[in-house]
């Protein structure tokens, strides 16, 4: 059974906004480089190489599904920032605009009667909750920071994000695989 064209259409744009959560955490680990939190940097560069496996996930599912992958242009990310705290913001409420996007992609595939899509969205919609709760925490805690005015405990934050550790996800199956 041929894709749904609706459906289609907007999981595409989904794309598009993964690769440009991509895009912006790079573009801000680029800037916690150039600021020496190479912690922080580290984290967000983790981030925006899940941020690309989300792209994919969805890249692999239209394509299972019989549908047309068409890539968009992608937006250029800003390019500083006037402090973690600041950039975290930026994070968060860039999160949030995910989550509207991805519970959107939900109510349109249950309009559509698309199941399989309904399914597959699921993992996006738990994915979510852990992408807000990481970067509300973290916007918390150099809220605290900012109070104390402690440069130590930014220290102590920047060393713990530098542990963060890339780990791929196993779901998209890479083409002549199967
Ligand atoms: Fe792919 Fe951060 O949402």
């Amino acid at each position: 059974m041929a894709m749904n064209p609706n459906v289609e259409k907007a999981l595409n744009d989904q794309i598009r906004w993964e690769l440009y959560s991509s895009y912006l955490y790079l573009s801000m680990s680029s800037w916690y480089e150039s600021v020496g939190l190479r912690g922080f940097a580290n984290w967000e560069y983790v981030q925006a190489q899940e941020e690309k496996d989300h792209a994919m996930k969805i890249y692999q599912y239209i394509i299972s599904r019989g549908g047309r992958v068409k890539l968009q242009a992608i937006d250029v990310p800003p390019y500083e920032w006037k402090s973690p705290l600041d950039a975290f913001r930026v994070s968060l409420e860039h999160e949030q605009k995910v989550t509207s996007l991805i519970n959107g992609l939900v109510n349109l595939a249950i309009k559509e009667k698309d199941h399989a899509s309904t399914n597959f969205l699921q993992w996006f919609v738990d994915e979510q909750i852990e992408e807000e709760g990481d970067a509300g925490q973290i916007v918390d805690q150099l809220k605290m920071i900012e109070k104390d005015g402690g440069s130590g405990l930014l220290y102590m934050l920047d060393k713990e994000l530098g542990t963060r550790v890339y780990t791929p996800l196993t779901t998209a199956t890479p083409p002549g695989s199967q």
